[in-house]
């Protein structure tokens, strides 16, 4: 049986894995027209699908495939990025009025979808490609007032949908294909264009002259059996995805490749497995499968019947009032948490003694078994990747805490559930869990579930999460990225530093920037850099869980914007609550116990 939730729960902002390529596609052509800083500002693809980016529009039925975008008269001086070819479904391009420069990338001629592309007046030079020849859908052709030279390619004679082709006002030569003279609307003028060959044609027509007469009842049959094509090719892929869901697609693991339609179209669905199937898949669980172990429960790599590789999460100590039922509802709205950053859930079993739920598998495990755990010659994580993981986990939690309603709590953020996809983009795993375990059952003091040192002094002492304790575990798990160390460390006795926080904050007082970061990256690394992730995750840990940022804004500062506002606070709230510290602790002269009184604090809390 499978669970079909998506549209009735609907906990989680639409946030689909298949729009990535085609949000990836236009980003790429935001920074590829130079956009200024205050256009496009909502084009953000890591938030929701590009469905809710202005000027951008998607298939009303579905609202998930890109079909127009528009940007006229912005006054871009950039040029076209070859990326906006994978847009399949795009079938209006319009980017009229700018200041665009380049070549039109012969990528545009995969744009199979495409029916009006409007490039006029731009400063846009070289040959049409003759790819547009491939263009079977376009009808409206507009590349007025740019800079094109060369001839006409052939291939665009033979569009059969073609109705309007403007050329004018560029710098093409050579002759006009005799065809295009039967063309409703044209306009070749402007140009070095020999119009006809065999007879003298005009080089404009506006559609009211004998050409236009039997074009248009071509056009109309076209159509029709076009449009017959376009519904069995879609009855077949209705057909396809239904089979496909009967059999349970459990296959189904990674991003979808560009162009490829999203094989699961409800995206909250989830497969429920048999008990046999994940044991088969994990080897009867084998303790040489165990890729980890949380505190909900031991992980196991496995493998399903189909090849597809899996990490099975085994959880312990489970005892849900509701049953079985009520543990479907809290897997459901695991399910609904779809995102580039967060790990998404493939399905789950359940028998009276055991509750499993079924991740993909991550190739390249953790950040923290990149960060310590390497094995002899595997590379160290670079410190691109460390900004980019940076960045990616806050966007996941993000999404968690600001995009789903209710609201996920993650409780346990830490580099070692912080994973790598094959690109080493962070995946955020291990979400959600805690409404799965009845906490109850186990005794008092456990009652928080974390790991320590990376646990907020408020969830410590009064067991009350918020999206700002995981704020703070961001925090920390920055502080390991930049220095690859653990969150509590018993070998920095010595410097009376057991805590990681400690250690950064003094070295970061003593302005000793390059002994905090990570011996492994050899000194490559920026130090601008490594100084803007220090300074938010010791914005992120601050003792009062007000006081921290929401993850919105560690994104926004991470992407550089209002850090440095924030970080003027902090300093002098920080000065002030040293002195204070230092004032008290002179008082009561802790002598050699420091140490041991500075932990003993930080896992005790107020309580
Ligand atoms: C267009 O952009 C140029 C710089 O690329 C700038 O100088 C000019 O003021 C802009 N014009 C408008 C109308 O925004
Ligand atoms: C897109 O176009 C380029 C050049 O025209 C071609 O090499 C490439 O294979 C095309 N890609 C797809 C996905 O169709
Ligand atoms: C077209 O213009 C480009 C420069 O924009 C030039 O390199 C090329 O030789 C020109 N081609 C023809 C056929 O004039
Ligand atoms: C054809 O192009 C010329 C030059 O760009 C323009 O002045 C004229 O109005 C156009 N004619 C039509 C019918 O579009
Ligand atoms: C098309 O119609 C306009 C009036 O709408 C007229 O002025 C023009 O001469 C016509 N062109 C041709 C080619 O018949």
């Amino acid at each position: 049986m499978e669970l079909f939730l998506g549209a009735l729960l609907s906990a989680c902002l639409l946030s689909f894995v298949s729009a990535d390529f085609q949000g990836d596609a236009l980003i790429a052509l935001k920074s590829s027209l130079r956009a200024s800083a205050d256009q496009l500002k909502d084009w953000n693809q890591n938030l929701v699908s590009p469905c809710t980016w202005t000027n951008v529009k998607c298939d009303p039925s579905n609202n998930k495939y890109v079909i127009s975008v528009s940007l006229s008269s912005m006054n871009f001086s950039g040029t076209l990025s070859p990326k906006i070819g994978v847009l399949q479904t795009l079938s209006s391009l319009t980017l009229k009025g700018n200041g665009i420069t380049g070549e039109i990338p012969k990528e545009l001629g995969n744009l199979s979808s495409l029916t009006s592309l409007d490039l006029e007046n731009n400063h846009l030079t070289g040959e049409i490609p003759s790819s547009l020849g491939n263009l079977k859908n376009l009808k409206f052709l507009t590349l007025s007032k740019n800079n094109l030279n060369g001839t006409i390619p052939q291939s665009i004679s033979g569009l059969p949908q073609l109705i309007s082709l403007s050329l004018d006002s560029n710098d093409l030569s050579g002759q006009v294909p005799d065809l295009f003279f039967n063309l409703p609307t044209y306009n070749f003028t402007g140009n070095n264009l020999n119009c006809g060959v065999n007879f003298p044609q005009p080089c404009v027509s506006n559609g009211n002259d004998s050409g236009s007469s039997h074009k248009p009842k071509v056009g109309i049959i076209v159509g029709i059996v076009g449009g017959l094509i376009i519904l069995l090719l879609f009855g077949g892929l209705l057909f396809f995805l239904c089979k496909r869901r009967r059999k349970g697609n459990k296959g189904e693991v990674f991003e979808d490749v560009a162009g490829e339609v999203d094989q699961r179209i409800a995206f909250g669905q989830l497969t429920r497995f048999a008990w046999r199937e994940l044991q088969l898949a994990t080897d009867s669980f084998s303790e040489s499968n165990v890729l980890g172990q949380g505190g909900f429960g031991k992980v196991y790599k496995g493998v399903l019947s189909d090849n597809t590789k899996v990490a099975v999460k085994r959880l312990i100590d489970f005892e849900s009032p509701g049953g079985d039922a009520a543990f479907q509802r809290e897997v459901e709205m695991i399910g609904v948490a779809v995102h580039r950053n967060l790990l998404r859930l493939i399905g789950f079993c359940t028998t009276p003694t055991e509750r499993l739920l079924v991740y993909p598998f991550m190739p390249n495990l953790s950040v923290a078994y990149r960060l310590r755990e390497l094995k002899p010659g595997e590379p160290v994580l670079d410190w691109p990747k460390r900004k980019t993981i940076a960045l990616g986990a806050a966007r996941g939690l993000e999404y968690l805490h600001e995009h789903c309603n209710p609201k996920i709590i993650h409780r346990d953020v830490k580099a070692a559930n912080v994973l790598l996809d094959e690109d080493f983009e962070a995946v955020v795993g291990d979400f959600g869990l805690a409404k799965l375990v009845d906490v109850r059952q186990t005794n008092v003091t456990t009652q928080v579930r974390g790991t320590m040192g990376h646990i907020a002094p408020e969830y410590l002492s009064t067991g009350k999460s918020s999206e700002r304790t995981d704020v703070f575990g961001y925090g920390i798990m920055l502080l390991e990225l930049v220095t690859g160390q653990r969150a509590i460390d018993f070998s920095r006795l010595e410097d009376e530093d057991v805590l990681l926080l400690d250690y950064v904050k003094k070295l970061e007082r003593e302005k000793k920037l390059y002994d905090i970061v990570d011996g492994n990256l050899n000194k490559n690394y920026n130090i601008e850099e490594v100084e803007v992730m220090i300074q938010v995750a010791l914005l992120c840990t601050q003792a009062s869980p007000e006081d921290r940022p929401p993850m919105s804004e560690v994104v926004r500062m991470l992407e550089g914007e209002g850090l440095a506002e924030r970080w003027e606070e902090w300093q002098h709230v920080e000065v002030t609550r040293r002195r204070e510290y230092e004032r008290l602790q002179r008082r009561f002269d802790w002598g050699d116990d420091t140490v041991h009184n500075q932990v003993a604090i930080e896992l005790s809390g107020g309580r």
